[in-house]
């Protein structure tokens, strides 16, 4: 029952959560709108020397000071594991350099107590980054000086195990932070979570004990100074200072769930150096011409439009695309791609241009070949197509250039090299051509968006309270920035649409099918082929089985079905799933493990109520030029 709880009481320091769920259960959880609440402090249960004594070795002197008569140096204290209840372990973690051992923080006999603050984080986690991006708040501390600040990546943007590349990468992007960097698998952790895992996890440790003095999942960034204070003055033995009462944004959402959702607001998608067309307003035009031309299809009928409509939010409305056949998966909305590097549910593609490419070869979509669709541009777009890119291959030569033809066909493997090469240039300009147009699509302005801009009256109060709910379940964790999407891949246990009755492995194949691609944005006609450092590690792995991509939530009431295989007829079906995710397995289909960061949540009407509300003020209809 314990964990069924978690999520209501999240924010609320972890080592206070372990109390409340051992104690038989003191009535209900608190509020999560009310500040933290210490539930041990009465018991004087968090002097860091009984912390210690809860563990193993209860050998030890009480006081961390009667131990170091003379100064002498005391060995590291024994510990197997991270748990919650035995001194942080002497880790050796990687760090891109040397090797750093936590023995390192270790000072049994220091004169003056330090504090050891470890923040455990994932590249993609948006409380993650928020606290990264907001280091700050810690070192204008007065006691800043005696903080030794390291913080642990468990996960990379990707959501693999990090590597070197990833903490450079981490590094790079919040430069201020004077934290020590290291990187560690994410499983080590998971035993401080007894709920759902919502990082960062920030630890508070005694250097001379090694012992935590007081743990939280995503605390709030403004509350955490405080908490640093306060567990300073146990350690010093002073009287510990009054907890003051944390300001919340509109009389629901703590600061940080406050700056998180103004950085929700719509923006201009990143800049796509692998294409040097992304932002020109002719190769726009160009874009939508073709976006709308349904002659670039075997039976003539099939455009991108059909799948992707302007008056159905660039979607379909139907569970599974119909195009020359019947696929296996939902139509996500066109929106959002310019915003997000990986495309397709699988991450089969890396750029939006190249994603263009595939919908004309698919025999289920388009059915069409690339050969097919470089007559079409020669014979109808010729003029935009050469002022742009200049002149096309002597595409009349029909011995050099047969009418249809792609790799796998007789006829494109007949043509010489050069030819099929040529013919691929075209193939990929088209694609850019279309991706400056998406890039050209622009969100509608929601409800949400006006509350973002800071109009509290924009949101009927079943949305906000719904808003409140979304921080303290977590959906920001992956949910977040102006896509609300972390551009990464996970596991959510959502059904499979597929009619054979296999199961969808998601990105476990998409990768195969990138690492084949001619079109990656390393490739030969890639305008950046420099920006390859995310296709470093493009071999399956058995964690990627069953991940699929986070799609944006713009717009989303008006992009249903819902889900990969659009199996959810509701948003609100949709939010069950979450509410239920530990419980529910989806279909027998669904493969791979949950994510370690979903729910459980509270099933009470008013809060499955608030959150659909919430994601229904957040539909605008994109505005197409
Ligand atoms: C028959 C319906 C159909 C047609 C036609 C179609 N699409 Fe799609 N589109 C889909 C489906 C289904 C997916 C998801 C497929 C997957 O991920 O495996 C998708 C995915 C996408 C995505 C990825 C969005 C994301 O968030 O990952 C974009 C962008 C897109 N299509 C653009 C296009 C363009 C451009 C064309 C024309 C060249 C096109 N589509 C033609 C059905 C269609
Ligand atoms: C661990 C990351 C993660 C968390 C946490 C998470 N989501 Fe998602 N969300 C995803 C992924 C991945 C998908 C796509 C899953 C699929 O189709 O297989 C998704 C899909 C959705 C969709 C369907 C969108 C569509 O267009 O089909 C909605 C709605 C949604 N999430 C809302 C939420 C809400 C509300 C929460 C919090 C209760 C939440 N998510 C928490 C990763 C996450």
């Amino acid at each position: 029952m314990v964990h069924r709880r978690a999520t209501v009481l999240r924010r609320i320091p972890l080592a206070a959560l372990f109390i409340l769920g051992c104690s038989a259960a003191p009535s209900a959880a608190p509020d999560a709108a009310s500040p933290p609440v210490d539930v041990a402090a009465p018991h004087d249960a968090h002097e860091p020397s009984d912390v210690r004594d809860a563990g193993a070795d209860a050998s030890r002197p009480a006081r961390p000071d009667d131990r170091c008569p003379g100064g002498n140096a005391l060995p590291y204290p024994q510990s197997a594991e991270v748990k919650f209840t035995t001194p942080l372990p002497d880790l050796t973690l990687a760090t891109g350099d040397a090797p750093l051992r936590l023995s390192r923080y270790y000072t049994p006999c220091a004169a003056e107590p330090r504090l050891l603050v470890v923040r455990v984080m994932a590249a993609w986690s948006g409380p993650s980054q928020h606290h990264a991006a907001h280091t700050r708040r810690l070192l204008e501390l007065p006691e800043a000086s005696r903080l030794d600040l390291l913080d642990v990546l468990v996960s990379g943007a990707d959501n693999l195990p990090p590597d070197d590349r990833d903490l450079a990468d981490w590094r790079a992007r919040y430069d201020a932070a004077p934290a020590a960097l290291a990187r560690s698998d994410a499983s080590l952790w998971r035993p401080l979570s007894i709920g759902p895992q919502h990082l960062p996890l920030v630890l508070l440790v005694d250097p001379r004990t090694m012992a935590y003095v007081q743990f939280f999942d995503a605390p709030d960034t403004h509350e955490l100074p405080f908490e640093i204070t306060d567990a300073l003055a146990r350690l010093d033995r002073r009287a510990r200072p009054p907890r003051p009462t944390f300001t919340r944004y509109d009389g629901r959402l703590p600061l940080d769930a406050w700056e998180m959702v103004q950085a929700m607001a719509p923006a201009r998608p990143p800049p796509d150096p692998t294409n040097a067309f992304a932002d020109n307003p002719r190769a726009a035009a160009l874009g939508r011409a073709l976006f709308f031309d349904p002659r670039l299809s075997a039976n003539g009928e099939v455009a991108c439009a059909r799948c992707h409509d302007p008056a159905m939010g660039l979607a379909d409305g139907v569970a599974r695309s119909v195009g020359v056949d019947t696929g296996d998966r939902n139509a996500p909305s066109v929106l959002a791609a310019s915003g997000q590097r990986w495309q397709f549910w699988d991450g089969r593609a890396d750029s939006a241009w190249a994603q263009a490419l595939g919908p004309f070869e698919n025999p289920r979509e388009m059915g069409f070949t690339r050969l097919g669709v470089a007559h079409a541009v020669a014979q109808r777009y010729a003029a935009e197509y050469t002022a742009l890119y200049g002149p096309l291959p002597p595409l009349d030569e029909r011995a050099r250039f047969p009418a249809a033809g792609m790799p796998g066909q007789s006829t494109w493997e007949a043509m010489s090299a050069d030819d099929r090469r040529a013919v691929d240039r075209v193939f990929a300009n088209v694609g850019k051509s279309i991706a400056a147009f998406e890039r050209a699509v622009t969100p509608g302005e929601s409800a949400f968006d006006r509350y973002a801009r800071g109009d509290v009256s924009a949101l009927p109060e079943t949305a906000r309270d719904g808003l409140r709910t979304f921080f303290e379940a977590g959906c920001d964790q992956c949910h977040h920035g102006p896509t609300l999407s972390d551009d990464s891949f996970h596991n959510v246990h959502f059904d499979t649409g597929r009619r054979d009755g296999q199961p969808d492995p998601g990105r476990f194949a998409g990768v195969d099918a990138l690492r084949e691609s001619p079109f990656r944005a390393d490739g030969a006609f890639s305008d950046a082929p420099a920006t390859s450092a995310h296709l470093r590690r493009l071999q399956p792995v058995e964690a990627m089985r069953g991940q699929f991509h986070t799609p944006s939530l713009r717009n989303v009431a008006s992009t249903g079905p819902w889900g990969h295989g659009g199996t959810f007829t509701s948003v609100r079906a949709v939010v069950l799933h979450y509410a239920e995710a530990r419980d529910r397995r989806g279909d027998l289909r669904t493969v791979g493990e949950l994510d370690p960061a979903l729910g459980p949540f509270h099933r009470l009407e008013s809060v499955i109520t608030g959150v659909v509300t919430l994601l229904q003020s957040m539909t605008a209809a994109p505005v197409v030029p």
